[in-house]
């Protein structure tokens, strides 16, 4: 969601905030605009749509060519509709400043109508020129700096903002400020050069110093020298606290593959395994997880736990919640995070928050977690992006290892996330001795069988291949799964709709009857999630009633099954594997389908219309 570039340094600046815009793009736009200094003057360019349309742009401009310091953005609307005008960056009145922002400035409204008062006009319909405006105004009115210009006028705002401000009266500097959205400074050589960037990702290959702001802080570059961090809300000076990044340019380009999503979906196996890595000792049935060992009689004595998440983290959760109970019979509840913190819940420090997110950033997750720990609970957080805000705000935690992802719709995330909760499970079912040590034993066993069994599904690809001809013409689909499945059957639909478009609803199985089979007739294509161990006979009753109706089948079943391939119209195998591991596998085939629909009716699959990856508003 929005994206930020920047740079100033030696470098021609066009070509390294351009690739960051693209490097930005999984975040999800629908705009984008760049700005360069020549040393004389501003040149911008922005436009409604991608970034290669804002290089169409740009190719038969000068302002390619010029300038050392640039700054660029991709916008996901929210003030004002997806067009030119309101794209980023934007100019203060005077036409001095220009500045990119990521956020919501929630009282824009009001600083708006005192502007306009003093004469200011406004171009574009968003809160974004406002804030511009009001720096330009404080930076008048108090014969200030750009830096402290910057400093008070965001103590007079109330929203959520990474923002990137440059003055062409101060041409050599650029300031940078967060709060709720992330900001990350490269620094260069000797302090030479520094990029500016909302993730690390766009200047990986020039620099492994960062320094990512922390909420509340402001920070000014200058080419040679030393970067100032300062605090927003009283202006104490902060020691910049500069981090060697992990990061590295192989995993955030698509190595061969046509999409990221496909390449994320075949890193599944090393996902998982790199998740379960120096955690689990099958052999002796020892679980090893920092986060838990040293809270673990939080967990143990918590009345209940509350898993929170959005979207796929959510479904995540729903797989946890399945897990947490039966293996370790504490009571879970899972909540949209969007929900929980709204609707005033009951919350006592005898509760335990789990709290999912693979980019750790979501504002209603973050929003929600602070809400549990006002009110006195441990909140322990499930993060992939390794220091984001999400995990920085958790009391504890354990990452899943998963890797960048960069295709908006989630895939290792899901099933790392997954493999996070099973250990978490299994940990805490034998601290409370809910499940037996050979249970336990068997369990990491058949754990570490996973990932190859993933190897062995991804071979099945074309058989997935073929059966997304059949149905990529549907206008609506269904999915149907049960216990650890269900959520599967959610997350399935989730993303045919995603990156396909097409209309889909994951139920409960059994629930069909109770709404969903009257849309059942021949043009309705039903997957069915029917593995071995799983209410097997309901599922299969559930299978004939859809037949009945006409409905098109398409199973996912065990090795070996027979009777389901009797009725069904498509079958999907999957290997054997205790029932609360199915879900690790029973997603591959639903991932796989999904893409190759989308593929083939020319979907945008790791740029969907209107999603952002990290969905940093509420
Ligand atoms: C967005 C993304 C989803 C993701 C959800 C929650 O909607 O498009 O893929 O599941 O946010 O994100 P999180 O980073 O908190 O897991």
């Amino acid at each position: 969601m929005c994206g930020i570039t920047g740079y100033i340094g030696d470098r021609d600046a066009y070509p390294i905030v351009i690739n960051g815009l693209k490097r930005l793009e999984y975040r999800g736009y629908d705009s984008a605009g760049i700005m360069m200094y020549d040393g004389n003057s501003i040149n911008l360019s922005k436009t409604k749509g991608k970034v290669s349309d804002l290089e169409v742009i740009t190719n038969k401009e000068e302002i390619r060519k010029i300038g050392k310091i640039g700054i660029g953005h991709t916008r996901w609307a929210t003030h004002g509709e997806p067009n030119d005008v309101n794209s980023h960056p934007h100019f203060s009145e005077s036409g001095d400043l220009v500045i990119v922002h990521n956020g919501i400035i929630e009282n824009y409204d009001t600083i708006k109508k005192e502007l306009l008062s003093r004469g200011y006009k406004f171009k574009s319909d968003t809160d974004t020129e406002v804030l511009v405006n009001l720096i330009e105004e404080v930076k008048k009115t108090e014969e200030c700096k750009l830096g402290k210009a910057v400093q008070l006028a965001l103590t007079n705002v109330i929203g959520a903002y990474a923002i990137a401000v440059f003055d062409k009266t101060k041409p050599n500097e650029l300031v940078i400020a967060r709060l709720g959205s992330p900001i990350a400074i490269g620094i260069g050589k000797d302090n030479e050069e520094f990029f500016v960037a909302s993730d690390a990702s766009p200047f990986i290959e020039f620099t492994k110093d960062a320094l990512y702001l922390e909420d509340g802080e402001l920070a000014i570059i200058k080419k040679g020298r030393k970067i100032k961090v300062r605090k927003i809300d009283n202006d104490k000076p902060v020691d910049p606290d500069i981090q060697e990044l992990k990061l590295s340019l192989d995993q955030i380009e698509k190595g061969g593959y046509d999409h990221f999503m496909l390449k994320e979906i075949y890193e599944q196996p090393k996902a998982i395994i790199d998740t379960y890595r120096g955690r689990m000792l099958p052999n002796e049935g020892i679980i090893k997880m920092a986060g838990i060992d040293d809270n673990i009689s939080k967990f143990l004595n918590a009345d209940r736990i509350i898993i929170i998440a959005c979207g796929t983290s959510w479904h995540a959760g729903l797989v946890g919640e399945y897990l947490i109970e039966d293996m370790a019979r504490i009571p879970v509840e899972v909540e949209y995070a969007s929900e929980f913190r709204y609707r005033n819940p009951i919350i006592t420090p005898n509760d335990v928050v789990i709290a999912i997110s693979q980019s750790g950033e979501t504002a209603d997750t973050l929003a929600a977690i602070k809400l549990a720990k006002s009110k006195g609970a441990f909140v322990f957080g499930v993060c992939n992006v390794v220091g984001s805000s999400i995990a920085r705000e958790t009391h504890a935690g354990a990452y899943t290892h998963a890797g960048p992802e960069i295709g908006v719709a989630s895939t290792k995330a899901f099933t790392t996330q997954i493999t996070v909760l099973t250990l978490i499970s299994l940990k805490l079912a034998q601290a409370k001795g809910t499940l037996s040590k050979t249970a336990v034993n068997n369990y990491l066993q058949t754990m570490q069988q996973i990932p190859t069994q993933v190897e062995q599904l991804l071979k099945i690809d074309p058989i997935v291949k073929d059966i997304a001809h059949h149905y990529m013409e549907a206008t609506n689909c269904l999915y149907l799964g049960r216990g650890f499945n269900f959520p599967v059957a959610l997350e399935g639909a989730l993303k045919l709709k995603e990156i396909s478009y097409i209309h889909a609803e994951g139920y409960p199985a059994a629930e069909m009857k109770h709404g969903p089979i009257a849309l059942i007739d021949e043009n309705m294509p039903v997957f069915v999630i029917a593995t071995r161990k799983g209410h097997y006979e309901k599922v299969v009753s559930n299978i004939q009633e859809i037949k009945s109706r006409r409905g098109k089948i398409i199973a996912i079943v065990t090795e070996g099954d027979e009777t389901v391939k009797e009725i069904a119209d498509h079958v999907i195998e999957i290997p054997e594997t205790e029932e609360a591991l199915t879900p690790l596998l029973t997603t591959i085939p639903l991932q796989l389908l999904s893409y190759h629909i989308a593929v083939m009716l020319g979907k945008n699959v790791d740029q969907p219309r209107n999603l952002a990856k990290s969905v940093t508003v509420e």
